[in-house]
């Protein structure tokens, strides 16, 4: 088949003078896009990149692909611009990977993703949203459970998130909300803190969707309370170690399973997706956040890192990705 992948490079995105320092986060590095590649190409695919933003609408109209790997992020400050790529290729009437416009740009909102996700029974902190400062002015805080966690709305890859984005009073809670406010241009999420076990689950599949691994992130040094923050992601080979699978007792594994598959069907996810749980002490999976678009960068991914400590390489990530959107487009099987 030909396939087109579609990407945002970092060096390719924008500038924006006005975003924060941590605006190109999200964005992808040459290895990830090479990687992906190779993938494609060791199963005898005739690989098109496609890139992204204009370049990506110029290359997929001269019509010389079948199918399209995506993992184009999409460009501004929009929440739904995960779906930026997939709207254009449901309007071309050409199958893609992954999941589809709607669920990405829900998937970006992390309080609409909560209120779906809780809808079906799953746990997730308590939050409350701020959308403005006159908002934020108005607000009294002391009913709101502390330790608290501030985050933006509508991000990923850590941005906006820090070591320091844990409030231990409620003037602090305003404080951290009015400098996320001003600086990341969107609305604010303050969450009650999960003290406990940090783990991501891996879903590859539709029919049924299959838990590839559940990894447990530890800090190599032990401190009060673990954040896996922008600093330590940027860090994270000297920062923390990697444990899959988890070793945590099979009831807990038990429950972690059924909730990141409730959570994946819930919001309507599909071919593969990333879910982040924080565990409290008595074993209680807490819902954080979805990625329907987890990195796929080869050595520093943690959906990659973790396929790899459950025996698949990356190709093998690769492969049962394309094949999940395989299985769905018959028009695709024929060709
Ligand atoms: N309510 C919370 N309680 C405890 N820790 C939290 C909470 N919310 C976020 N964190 C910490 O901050 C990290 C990043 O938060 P979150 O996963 O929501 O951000 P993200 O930017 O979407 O992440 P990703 O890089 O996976 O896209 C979490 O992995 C966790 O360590
Ligand atoms: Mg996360």
């Amino acid at each position: 088949m030909r396939i087109g992948l579609s990407y945002d490079l970092k060096d390719r995105v924008p500038r924006d003078v006005a975003a924060p320092e941590d605006y190109l986060e999200e964005y992808d590095s040459l290895e990830t896009i090479e990687g992906i590649a190779r993938a494609l190409e060791a199963r005898s695919h005739s690989v098109v990149r496609l890139g992204g933003g204009k370049e990506f609408l110029v290359s997929i109209l001269q019509g010389t692909v079948d199918l399209v790997f995506n993992i184009a992020e999409g460009l501004g400050n929009y929440r739904s611009r995960e779906a930026q790529v997939p709207s254009v290729l449901e309007m071309l009437d050409m199958p893609y990977t992954g999941s589809d416009p709607l669920c990405l740009a829900v998937c970006l909102d992390k309080p609409l993703t909560k209120s779906l996700v809780a809808l079906a029974g799953v746990a997730t902190p308590k939050w409350q949203v701020v959308n403005s400062a006159s908002q934020l002015k108005e607000t009294d805080w002391r009913s709101f459970p502390i330790p608290a966690f501030i985050k933006p709305a509508h991000e990923g890859s850590s941005k906006g998130v820090r070591l320091a984005s844990r409030a231990v009073s409620s003037a602090q809670v305003a404080e951290i909300a009015e400098k996320l406010l001003e600086h990341y241009r969107q609305p604010v999420m303050v969450e009650e803190f999960i003290a406990g076990d940090e783990v991501t689950v891996g879903i590859v599949g539709n029919s049924p969707p299959q838990v590839i691994g559940i990894m447990r992130i530890l800090p190599k040094k032990k401190t009060d309370y673990f954040v896996y923050s922008l600093e330590v992601k940027r860090d994270w080979e000297s920062l923390v170690d990697y444990e899959c699978p988890a070793r945590l007792e099979s009831s807990i594994l038990k429950s972690i399973t059924d909730s990141a598959l409730t959570a994946f069907r819930a919001l309507g996810c599909r071919d593969f997706a990333r879910i982040d749980f924080r565990v409290t002490p008595d074993g209680t999976p807490y819902f954080l956040e979805i990625n329907p678009l987890p990195g796929l960068n080869p050595r520093s991914g943690d959906l990659p890192i973790m396929a790899g400590k459950m025996g698949w390489n990356h190709g093998t990530l690769i492969s049962a990705i394309l094949d999940a959107a395989l299985r769905r487009c018959q028009r695709c099987l024929t060709q």
